[in-house]
């Protein structure tokens, strides 16, 4: 199968339009040794031609623009994109929906949580439904399998997570199970497994389980710290607060991904706060030596 990275960064993206924090001032000025990054998405697909959209970010345009295979080709109308599946109702992995309005009906693979969630609080399903209109498939939140009928050889298992809905949610403060989804997609054919949760917010036992039986696992980047945008005077909130586990400290992702040992360890959804952006930095030094990549847009993953 093939991953392709379509957004590497959180919600804002690298830099963040309105930002002027250390790494969005010093990569904008070009005085940082790093990458921009557009908002969280990647598409997978087993005969490059055929694509699932995992998340649809806000910067999908710009994104599939620079993705030729996915790109039209037969007729006058045209996508690679067979079907659209979403992890939650975050803004950053939902709002390219409204980009994808001109064509057929959209089948969007998502938790009953995040259907209620983009019918009510952010109700884009709805407007959606005045254009192309949308088919919503529930997917399982107890870690069962679906497989999509277009995306031939691949199988997919979704369990919920312990994180946190938005905040235009009905149920911000009252969690559900399928607020936000863990993903494992297996090629059939090969057996090769990815796991992949931009939103991590505790690594409970199904997730251990799912990393360690992972080819590639493509997880929670977000945040270095816990108090990184309370530090940097960028917010009020906590890590744990918006649902992310940050990286370094104890429990951090690098000590929950040093049990992994098969797996290519890859971080993705991360914040332009994060230290770990500055390629010269301790932290991002600190991260490569503990065999762990950062994903970039545009990375492709073969398994
Ligand atoms: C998050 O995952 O917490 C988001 O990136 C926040 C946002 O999109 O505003
Ligand atoms: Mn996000
Ligand atoms: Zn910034």
């Amino acid at each position: 199968m093939k991953i392709r990275i379509l957004g590497s960064g959180a919600g804002g993206g690298f830099p963040q339009w309105n930002c002027n924090c250390h790494n969005c001032k010093r990569i904008r000025a070009g005085e940082m040794t790093g990458k921009r990054r557009t908002q969280s998405s990647i598409a997978v697909s087993s005969d490059n031609e055929n694509w699932l959209l995992i998340n649809a970010s806000p910067d999908i345009r710009a994104q599939l623009g620079a993705f030729p295979a996915i790109q039209p080709k037969h007729g006058l109308r045209d996508t690679g994109i067979k079907a659209v599946l979403l992890i939650d109702s975050q803004i950053d992995h939902t709002t390219g929906l409204l980009m994808l309005r001109e064509g057929k009906p959209l089948d969007v693979y998502c938790t009953e949580m995040v259907r209620q969630d983009l019918t009510t609080g952010f109700p884009i399903f709805t407007m959606l439904s005045h254009y192309c209109t949308v088919n919503h498939h529930p997917v399982p939140i107890d870690g069962g399998s679906f497989t999509i009928p277009a995306i031939a050889d691949l199988r997919f298992y979704t369990q919920a997570l312990k994180s946190k809905a938005p905040p235009y949610s009905p149920h911000r403060h009252d969690p559900h199970d399928g607020d936000n989804i863990g993903l494992v997609i297996e090629q059939i054919s090969t057996g090769k497994r990815v796991y992949y949760a931009p939103g991590l917010g505790e690594i409970e036992a199904h997730v251990m389980t799912n990393m360690l039986n992972a080819d590639c696992v493509l997880v929670d980047g977000t945040f270095w710290t816990e108090d990184e945008m309370i530090d940097l005077s960028l917010s009020k909130k906590k890590a744990a607060e918006m649902g992310h586990l940050p990286q370094s400290g104890h429990g951090g992702m690098i000590e929950v991904l040093d049990k992994v040992t098969k797996a290519r360890k890859i971080l993705i959804h991360i914040n332009n706060s994060n230290p770990i952006l500055d390629e010269a930095s301790q932290a991002h030094r600190q991260l490569l030596q503990a065999g762990i990549e950062l994903a970039y847009d545009g990375l492709e993953i073969d398994l």
